[in-house]
């Protein structure tokens, strides 16, 4: 498996494939791969002639500098994982920070329509900033035909989409089904961190999203949102931090249900010092 580390590189190696009418696909990844990313990466095996898996760990969308100091780089574990994928139709790119910001470590400021006000937008200034500088840099350097990205980050997959019909990108955007741990739990790095009895009640996240939906058929909105507040009291183990029901399109918090729209449940919530989010489809 190639591993380029300059964009220089990588756009010769791109060059070839396109010549000879090979479809790209893309994964912009952080890196720390779990079975979660390389559930992205077989749907872009099974769809593209070669996948682009890029790894960097973002500096622009850390609002905390000790997070990103504090981020996992397994660089060799995870070349390791993508080799077990597949050995020859994956092209690792893993910049250096110099190699994609230069001397201006920086975002570009965006506008996407109000989805980054909306929930993680709130908890995390300039995240989204920096998400949509990295994923558009991506873009103009490996110009895949398609991208994939998760639905365990709704919002980000919602904000990406929104950057591609901004700037009028020529790139199809992918959402892909979170992948869960037998238990429910969505699949994270951050699972690692847990705690044996942490990890024990961590379920309970998606065990109450599912609860939630099913409530969400005959209550209200409000209704359902004071049951979960409740749930998470009786929860030592777990501190919610919010929880949403929005408008998937708008991202923003329902008002009234209408038979006409698709709505979402979203959840943050802390077990210990660590932050998990979920989220599920209602309708
Ligand atoms: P990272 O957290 O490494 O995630 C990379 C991609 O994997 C994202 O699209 C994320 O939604 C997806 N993903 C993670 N866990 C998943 C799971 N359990 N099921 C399905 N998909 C999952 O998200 C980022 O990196 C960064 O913000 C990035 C887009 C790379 C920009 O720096």
């Amino acid at each position: 498996m190639e591993v380029f580390n300059s964009k220089k590189k990588i756009k010769k190696a791109i060059s070839a494939l396109k010549a000879k009418n090979k479809t790209i696909g893309l994964v912009p990844t952080m890196g720390a791969l779990h079975i979660g990313h390389a559930s992205l990466i077989k749907r872009g095996l099974a769809e593209n002639d070669m996948v682009v898996v890029s790894i960097f760990v973002n500096p622009t969308q850390f609002d905390n500098v000790s997070d990103l100091e504090k981020y996992p780089r397994t660089l060799q574990r995870d070349v390791a994982l993508l080799n077990k994928v597949s050995k020859d139709k994956i092209i690792v790119y893993s910049p250096s920070v110099e190699d994609i910001y230069e001397n201006n470590i920086a975002s570009t400021s965006f506008s996407f329509d109000g989805l980054e006000f909306e929930m993680e937008g709130k908890f995390r200034k300039g995240h989204f900033d920096g998400v949509g500088t990295i994923v558009k840099r991506f873009f103009e350097i490996v110009k895949p035909h398609n991208a994939y990205f998760g639905e365990k980050d709704f919002q980000q997959l919602q904000i990406i989409k929104k950057l591609v019909e901004k700037q009028n990108l020529e790139v199809n955007v992918v959402g892909c089904e979170i992948y869960r741990e037998p238990n429910g739990l969505a699949m994270s790095s951050r699972n690692e961190r847990l705690t044996a009895k942490q990890q024990n009640e961590a379920p309970f996240i998606y065990k109450t999203l599912q609860e939630a939906k099913l409530k969400f058929k005959a209550m209200s909105a409000q209704k359902v949102s004071e049951w979960v507040v409740k749930e998470f009291t009786k929860n030592i183990h777990l501190e919610l931090e919010y929880f949403i029901i929005a408008d998937t399109e708008t991202l923003k918090p329902i008002k009234r249900k209408s038979v006409k729209k698709n709505y979402r449940a979203f959840i943050a919530a802390y077990a210990g010092e660590i932050r998990l989010i979920d989220n599920i489809a209602l309708n």
